[in-house]
């Protein structure tokens, strides 16, 4: 496979020999793999972690014997990487879990007792579930009332003066995403954030589908809490908490008694997945190597951070600027393709304002007959509501079957991508 965008962006040939999967052949055809907002490949580091911490540290945490205290150093050993990919202050305010999911109904049920029937919760209608129904949940529970931020149809950007009206002394909270699964906008999370602070409300981002794609900054961002998966991000099946350590200490957490009642462990009930932190630190170093490999140039956006910490960032750096090349040659192409309508921003000068996740329809075809007809081709991709239920249904495409949706990753190449269009282009005047 060519190298498409030499050494000023990434050497697509060195990473993707760190990822053994895209080998694969099916019936001798290449996989391309474009479903990566639901789940990435996994990088030959991450592979090896696992492999490690099962064959040579495998015990449960807390012991005085080799394999528990090797498992005790490889999970704080993670929780440290992790904490410097986000930038958080201490690697105390990260908390390990199932998935994202699971660790945000965990937190909107600690909040069931700050809420009261008098409060209010904002949402969004440009999420993925994740970060709806357990705010639906907690406002069940309460009677606090939801409301919603609504966005404009025409590029699927947040409406901002509707927010603003919304937020009153008696907002708690504000849920909204980082960047949206379905149609790739990256939401200001920053500013909103702000303005939640103003009136004193407390702000969650689901930052999911922004961290595979660019330096996650938790302390510039100014959030309270901040969730992603690791397995969007090389890894394996994992979710991640941050929080401020003052509020993760000051919130209840539903746990055994014999537990520590200290975050982060107090929110970390039962036994945890321990291969699967090993993995995720393998995943952390697969990204800091892309950092000290191609990141060079960016080391100056990030001059407070030295050593994993800024390789972190500067690998992120570097995966952003090589993706949005991806961007440009994925939107432009079906752009260029008859009958496909793009939803969300097609601008290729914004695209700081989204991540490189595209969402089409095409005119008369239902989304899953595309996509089996890209499967047939061994291109993967996803079609239907990807859990953003409130997209869909606002832009009217419940039943008609949601989208086909289409997220290179650092490892994809122009190539696959020309592949994508050239099946698309030659199928869709056959359908
Ligand atoms: C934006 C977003 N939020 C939340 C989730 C749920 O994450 P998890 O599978 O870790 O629960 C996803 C999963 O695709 C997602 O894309």
């Amino acid at each position: 496979m060519s190298n498409t965008f030499p050494s000023e962006y990434l050497d697509t040939i060195k990473v993707r020999a760190r990822f053994p999967s895209l080998d694969i052949k099916d019936n001798g055809v290449n996989r391309i793999y474009l479903d990566n907002p639901g789940g990435t490949q996994i990088c030959q580091s991450s592979l090896d972690q696992i492999q490690n911490y099962l064959l040579r540290n495998n015990a449960n945490s807390g012991g005085t014997f080799r394999t528990s205290l090797d498992t005790d150093a490889v999970l704080l050993e993670t929780r440290l990487a992790m904490s410097e990919f986000l930038n958080a202050e201490t690697e105390r305010e990260i908390v390990f879990g199932q998935n994202m999911t699971s660790l945000t109904f965990a937190i909107s049920h600690s909040l069931t007792q700050w809420i009261q029937p008098e409060h209010e919760i904002i949402v969004t209608r440009l999420d993925h579930d994740a970060n709806i129904a357990p705010w639906l949940q907690l406002s069940d529970e309460t009677g606090a009332k939801i409301r919603w931020i609504d966005f404009d149809p025409r590029d699927c950007t947040l409406n901002l003066e509707s927010f603003e009206k919304l937020l009153t002394n008696k907002t708690k909270l504000v849920a909204v995403g980082y960047a949206s699964n379905s149609v790739g906008t990256i939401n200001p999370v920053k500013k909103i954030a702000a303005m939640a602070h103003s009136v004193g409300a407390l702000v969650f981002v689901d930052a999911v589908q922004y961290a595979p794609h660019a330096p996650t900054d938790v302390q510039a961002i100014g959030a309270d809490f901040l969730v992603c998966s690791p397995y969007k991000f090389f890894g394996p099946h994992q979710g991640v908490l941050w929080a401020k350590y003052e509020l993760l200490d000051s919130l209840p957490a539903y746990k055994v008694r014999p537990a520590e009642n200290k975050p982060p462990h107090k929110f970390e009930t039962g036994t945890q997945s321990h291969e699967g932190q090993a993995g995720t630190l393998g995943a952390l170093e697969h990204i800091a190597w892309v950092g000290s490999e191609f990141g060079h140039d960016y080391a100056s956006q990030f001059s407070a951070m030295s050593n994993r910490r800024l390789h972190l960032h500067c690998g992120m750096a570097a995966i952003q600027a090589y993706e949005q090349k991806l961007s440009t040659h994925l939107i432009e192409g079906l752009l260029k393709t008859s009958g496909v309508r793009i939803w969300g921003i097609t601008d290729t000068n914004r695209l700081s304002e989204r991540v490189p996740t595209v969402s089409f329809t095409v005119d008369g075809c239902q989304p899953r007959d595309i996509a089996k007809i890209l499967a047939d081709e061994n291109i993967f991709v996803w079609d239907g509501h990807h859990y953003a239920i409130e997209i869909i249904n606002q832009l009217g495409l419940t039943e008609t079957g949601g989208m086909i949706r289409v997220g290179p990753a650092h490892y994809n190449t122009v190539e696959e991508l020309d592949r994508l269009l050239e099946v698309l282009s030659e199928r869709i005047e056959t359908i």
